[in-house]
């Protein structure tokens, strides 16, 4: 580690609820979506160079292109300033918690680069904030969500890249209702859950189809001790529950390594401070 380089987290971005309210003209849906942050993600190490380069490593490099192809390398020439970029997948990829968004958003979001965000892909505006917000639009509306509570919760996905497009073409009906016009403000996080509940995400059937170990990733946390929400995020496979304590996301997590060891399981805090 040189005094010139930079280390940026990534964090996995986590869909509470993903409404799906309507079709634009040019093919885009139209979103209701309460978006927060896990304390889990990708790391990325820049240091200035003549060139933009990249090398990935970590658990999911495989498959993830290592050129100008990769989001991280387009949002460094959205900057306009070349560095070598060593990117660390802890990700999954095509996973339905923003991987390759979070990337690029870690890199404009450190040279306060955000103008050409949407660019990028309809998840790379929310990913510069890292609070909870209201996602609406195609994902370009963007609204704060203030004194949203950490929640603990357990992330699942079961080895399954899910290709969004795909999901997006399988719904039946592309006009949902939208969340509530107002959502709970400084509410503690038994009345969110409570809350959440009532809502949705509206990409869960189609993406069952598609890839029917969801069913089964949904399944497992609903039979898991003190589990009180369960749900699909993005257009999936990750699924995450939410857990009343950090103790009993830990507990199920360990539990659910152990029965299915070639499942992604990750403990983590959504909205943590800090
Ligand atoms: O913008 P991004 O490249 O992340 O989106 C991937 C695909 O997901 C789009 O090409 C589109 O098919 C679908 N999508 C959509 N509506 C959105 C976001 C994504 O139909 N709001």
């Amino acid at each position: 580690m040189t005094s010139d380089q930079v280390v940026l987290r990534a964090p996995a971005k986590i869909n509470l609820t993903l409404h799906v309210t309507g079709q634009r003209a040019d093919g885009y849906h139209l979103l209701d979506s309460l978006v927060v942050f896990a304390d889990l993600g990708d790391e990325i190490v820049l240091t200035p160079a003549a060139q933009t380069s990249l090398t990935i490593n970590g658990p999911f490099a495989e498959g993830v292109p290592a050129d100008a192809r990769n989001l991280v390398w387009k949002a460094m020439d959205l900057v306009g300033q070349p560095h070598q970029i060593t990117l660390t997948k802890n990700l999954p990829n095509g996973a339905g918690i923003g991987g390759g968004s979070a990337d690029a958003a870690a890199v404009l979001r450190h040279f306060g680069a955000t103008a050409g965000a949407a660019g990028l892909g309809a998840d790379v505006p929310v990913c510069l904030r890292l609070g909870a917000q209201r996602m609406r639009g195609v994902g370009e509306q963007l609204d704060p969500v203030p004194g949203f509570p950490t929640l603990h919760a357990v992330l699942v996905n079961p080895g399954v890249s899910v290709a969004t497009p795909q999901i997006f073409a399988a719904l039946s009906s592309k006009s949902h209702p939208p969340m509530p016009e107002c959502l709970p403000q400084d509410a503690d996080s038994a009345d969110i859950i409570g809350w959440l509940a009532k809502m949705r995400n509206d990409l869960e059937g189609p993406a069952q189809n598609h890839a029917p170990q969801i069913s089964q990733v949904l399944a497992a946390l609903r039979n898991t001790a003190q589990a009180s929400l369960v749900r699909m995020s993005g257009s999936g496979a990750t699924c995450f529950a939410i857990f009343p304590d950090a103790t009993s996301a830990q507990d199920a997590a360990a539990q659910l390594a152990s029965d299915h060891p070639d499942w992604w399981v990750r403990a983590t805090r959504l909205n943590s401070p800090g």
